[in-house]
């Protein structure tokens, strides 16, 4: 299940238990997945790179390939593991490794999360430039300690997982050719303008659990970017330029208190986004900032929020609890959906 369904399923069962047993139905225009390229932000990590790999997502040293008295004539660093079935992948995760081993130079694949490296040495990668997925997630990687160059010579990376580390600042430069990067829950405060440049086919960045305060206009060139989370974060300002082709937009848990006018009509495409636990008041909103006819799902609970804002009529989820708007207002709000996911305020969740 998703996780955006399973945090709605935790809101439902504060519902039930307060006033809308008798609506159970509500809830159900949130089943909307079929309606775009959803982006599980909880994907699984790549254990398996394509179909035919053989493996499970198991991690320990059971891997069931070869024999120990079938020799492998690639070389292989000694601290990992290189299944001789599966000649393009190194794994070298989970092992409690300080440092990174130089990488081959068949490599496609290389797994070096949950270990205890905290370097990328200048270098490692050098050989390796057909690598298309490096994972480095869940180690003790530090700013300071990454080499200047390290990824701009990998011309065919795709995917690069950094997320659970202790960066500060952004890496880069990066190559183009990345289409995903995972920088979540790191340590990194800014976001400056020319760290994400030409970046063309980057679909889905994650960025969520920093301390970002600012990212001026650092995304707006992202042509390709469908995905862009930036929660649990310090901002007080939203992106200045949205990416033309992005679809969701996670800004939950920041300090927002404006969002300019006019400022969705840049994501044409934009289906979801969340802007829960942030400081919005009525002040800081033109009147038409939300009526954007592509949202489906606009979640502004937990603001300061005194009136509802206006929205289109082709948004199925608007949620408001959390907010100070009182129950007149409500009174003369919008449908019984809009009451519904107001009221969440009141039944303490
Ligand atoms: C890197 O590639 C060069 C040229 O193919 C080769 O001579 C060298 O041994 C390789 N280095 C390592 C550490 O594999
Ligand atoms: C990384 O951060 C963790 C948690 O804050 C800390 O325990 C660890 O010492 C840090 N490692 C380095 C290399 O800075
Ligand atoms: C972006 O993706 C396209 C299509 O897959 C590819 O042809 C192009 O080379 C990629 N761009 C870069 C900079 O790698
Ligand atoms: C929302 O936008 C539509 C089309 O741009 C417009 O017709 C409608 O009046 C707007 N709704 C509100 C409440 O301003």
């Amino acid at each position: 299940m998703q996780w955006t369904s399973l945090l709605l399923l935790a809101g439902l069962f504060c519902l039930s238990q307060a006033q809308y047993d008798d609506d159970p139905h509500w809830w159900f225009q949130y089943l909307r997945s079929q309606q775009s390229t959803y982006y599980d932000p909880y994907e699984p990590y790549p254990y398996e790179p394509y179909d035919p790999y053989p493996y499970g997502v198991d991690e320990g040293p059971a891997y069931s390939y070869g024999s120990p008295s079938l020799p492998d004539p690639r070389d292989c660093p000694q601290e990992c593991d290189c299944p001789p079935n599966f000649p393009t992948a190194m794994y070298c995760d989970n092992r409690n490794l300080k440092y990174l081993p130089f990488v081959p130079s068949r490599m496609k694949y290389v797994y070096f999360q949950n270990n205890q490296i905290s370097s990328i040495q200048e270098g490692v990668f050098d050989n390796a430039t057909g690598l298309l997925w490096i994972a480095l997630h869940g180690n003790q990687i530090t700013s300071d300690k990454v080499g200047r160059k390290i990824f701009s010579k990998l011309k065919h990376l795709e995917r690069l997982y950094l997320d659970h580390n202790n960066l500060t600042r952004m890496p880069g430069p990066l190559p183009r050719s990345l289409r995903e990067l995972h920088l979540d829950h790191n340590q990194i405060s800014r976001v400056p303008n020319n760290a994400l440049e030409g970046l063309e086919n980057l679909t889905a960045l994650y960025l969520q659990h920093n301390e970002i305060q600012e990212v001026g206009s650092s995304m707006r060139g992202l042509r390709s970017l469908i995905l862009l989370d930036l929660s649990y974060n310090h901002l007080r300002r939203v992106p200045d330029g949205l990416p033309s082709a992005l679809e969701q937009l996670y800004m939950e848990h920041n300090n927002v208190y404006t969002v300019p006018d006019s400022y969705f009509r840049g994501a044409p495409k934009l289906l979801y986004v969340r802007l829960s636990h942030n400081s919005l008041t009525n002040n800081g909103l033109a009147s038409n900032t939300f009526n954007s006819s592509s949202l489906l799902e606009l979640d502004l609970s937990y603001n300061q929020l005194q009136k509802i804002p206006p929205v289109s009529t082709n948004l199925e989820n608007l949620y408001l609890q959390g907010n100070r708007i009182n129950g007149e207002t409500l009174a003369k709000g919008g449908g019984d959906w809009l009451s519904i996911s107001l009221e969440r305020h009141d039944s303490e969740c």
